[in-house]
């Protein structure tokens, strides 16, 4: 019998797909053998039982029974877009990679997302946002898995499970999706001082931006570059959007998320489908690679702090333009696989701790999620480049390895693959002296909870303190437990006298004295990564 239903007129035109998925005229088992018919069930008699010999029946059930992948166990909400980078060459000096070569082009996909919500929730509540690309580069890939905010909640990966139990829907009840009503979360961020400053700018208006297209980026840990002679420097990445930065007012994201909770998800396909091509300028702060790891007092091995833009300027090395939505939202934003370890010749890692867990964390994660070790193998996960490696089998094995030897060296395949030069590698790790006793401990240089917190603060305009205030009050206000509050508000005390009596008065509590002196000066002038 033929279809009633043939493929829509113009449709192949559109499909971007790698052919896999549906190809040929007739509908096909998953084995290819043609079906006449797909409504009805093989029963005995019209008004019969069903009979187990229906394999058509049965793969179509089994395999809809297994559709669902486990969401991440962070950042599980997230919408995705392709694009290209472009190098403007001001890197050249300081990096070899070489996607920062003068005029160099590297395809890039983007995944933007909430940290804390479900796959089904809503954008635009208050929370960080995801801000993770992946550089399909001539020298493999190069991930920078970056937010929205500059710094982080924790300076030691090894909190990161306990920041997100507390984060994440009370395990009773599940909800709520994001920070609002939510005593583990306060409590969290009480006990743990050093969330401060992230906490402050989560309570600011970048805790609810307007579009993922007006945010900008932040890779947050320091990197290590290295130049083609050998030499060093350490760097931050920033991403700084062509749209500017805007965010939306609490009110505006509430109504956005009840009349449309996938508020920024459309924004940005439907930007790159009416050719309003987002970008971002790529930009470094270049630091001298000292021994101390230090700059003008601020430990650069330390996520939860920044590094002003007054005193370490952003160079801009690059844009990015992201101009084609992806094709199928499963096969790539789904099972796209970020990782901070996947690094290029010229581009290393640093020993903050907090990044040093992220390396072991997102691939032994990706390993479940993604259903076993050859996720690498997924169309938008593999590089750009031949592969030529000596892994071997494991779930989803899509190659089909020749030779009979998968070591090297080895003398049986008839050659081995080449060994690049340790100048042309990738994972040439700076030789740095390390020493010292195994301590679990924190440098004294990470003590200080507040001062990036007031310089915060302080580079607000007047209308978003108030919006802090506001944001502190409505969330505060949502706790049950009163000593939770009462500890917020003696941190607000810390970070500012105004703040913390306007919180307190709208909750109704005493004013907190600080319990460390408050710097006597005026108002910084915004920084131009704040309030900008
Ligand atoms: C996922 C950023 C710290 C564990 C992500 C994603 C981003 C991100 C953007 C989503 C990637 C995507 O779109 O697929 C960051 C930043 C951090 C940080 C900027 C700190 C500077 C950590 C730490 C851990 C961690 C300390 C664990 C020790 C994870 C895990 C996922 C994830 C398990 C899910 C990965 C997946 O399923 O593919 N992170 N993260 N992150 N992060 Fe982080």
């Amino acid at each position: 019998r033929q279809p009633e239903v043939r493929t829509v007129a113009g449709a192949e035109e559109k499909v971007k797909g790698n052919g896999r998925g549906q190809r040929g005229e007739y509908l096909t088992t998953a084995t290819g053998t043609r079906l006449y018919e797909t409504d009805h069930s093989l029963t005995a008699g019209e008004r019969g039982p069903t009979l187990l010999q229906d394999h058509h029946l049965r793969e179509k059930i089994t395999h809809f029974d297994h559709e669902r992948i486990p969401e991440r166990v962070v950042h599980a909400r997230g919408a995705a877009a392709h694009g290209t980078f472009l190098a403007n060459g001001a890197a050249e000096s300081i990096c070899k990679a070489a996607m920062f070569a003068s005029g160099a082009r590297t395809p890039v996909f983007v995944r933007f997302s909430t940290v804390l919500g479900s796959r089904g929730s809503a954008d635009t509540v208050r929370d960080t946002r995801g801000f993770a690309t992946k550089f399909y580069t001539d020298e493999g890939v190069f991930d920078l898995v970056g937010n929205n905010i500059p710094v982080f909640f924790i300076q030691d990966g090894i909190k990161f499970p306990d920041i997100i139990h507390a984060a994440k829907p009370h395990p009773d009840r599940e909800i709520p999706q994001a920070q609002s009503a939510h005593d583990t979360f306060w409590d969290f961020v009480s006990l743990h001082t050093e969330a401060t400053a992230h906490t402050l700018w989560n309570m600011s208006d970048r805790g609810i931006p307007r579009s993922y297209r007006m945010m900008e980026g932040f890779g947050i840990h320091t990197f290590r570059l290295v130049n083609p002679d050998g030499e060093t420097n350490l760097v931050k990445f920033h991403w700084k959007p062509a749209a500017g930065v805007h965010s939306l007012v609490w009110e505006e994201a509430q109504i956005a998320g009840g009349v449309d909770p996938d508020f920024h998800r459309r924004d940005l396909a439907d930007a790159i489908e009416a050719g309003a091509y987002p970008s971002w300028d790529l930009g470094v702060q270049v630091f001298p690679d000292t021994e101390d790891e230090m700059f003008e007092g601020i430990d650069l091995l330390d996520p939860t702090k920044i590094v002003p833009e007054e005193i370490a300027p952003v160079q801009i090395i690059g844009t990015m333009t992201l101009d084609a939505n992806p094709t199928n939202f499963f096969a790539e934003t789904e099972q796209v696989a970020f990782h901070p370890g996947h690094l290029v010749p010229g581009i290393d890692i640093t020993n903050d701790s907090l990044l040093q867990a992220r390396l072991f964390s997102y691939l032994d994660t990706q390993i479940t999620r993604l259903g076993g070790p050859n996720f690498d193998q997924i169309p938008i996960n593999r590089p750009h480049v031949p592969v030529n490696d000596m892994l071997r089998d494991g779930f989803h094995q899509d190659g089909v390895h020749t030779g009979v030897a998968p070591y090297h060296p080895n003398s049986l395949d008839g050659g081995c693959p080449f060994l690049a030069s340790a100048e042309s590698a990738a994972y040439i790790e700076v030789p740095e002296e390390v020493s010292g006793r195994k301590v679990r401990q924190a440098p004294a240089t990470f003590d200080d909870h507040f001062s990036q917190a007031r310089l915060f603060y302080r580079s607000l305009s007047p209308i978003e303190q108030e919006h802090v205030a506001g944001a502190y009050t409505f969330e505060l206000g949502k706790c049950f437990e009163e000593n939770i509050k009462i500890r917020n508000l003696e941190i607000l005390a810390n970070i500012d006298p105004v703040l913390a009596k306007t919180v307190a008065r709208g909750l109704g509590l005493e004013v907190p004295e600080p319990t460390e002196p408050l710097e006597d000066s005026e108002p910084s002038p915004a920084l131009s990564q704040v309030g900008a």
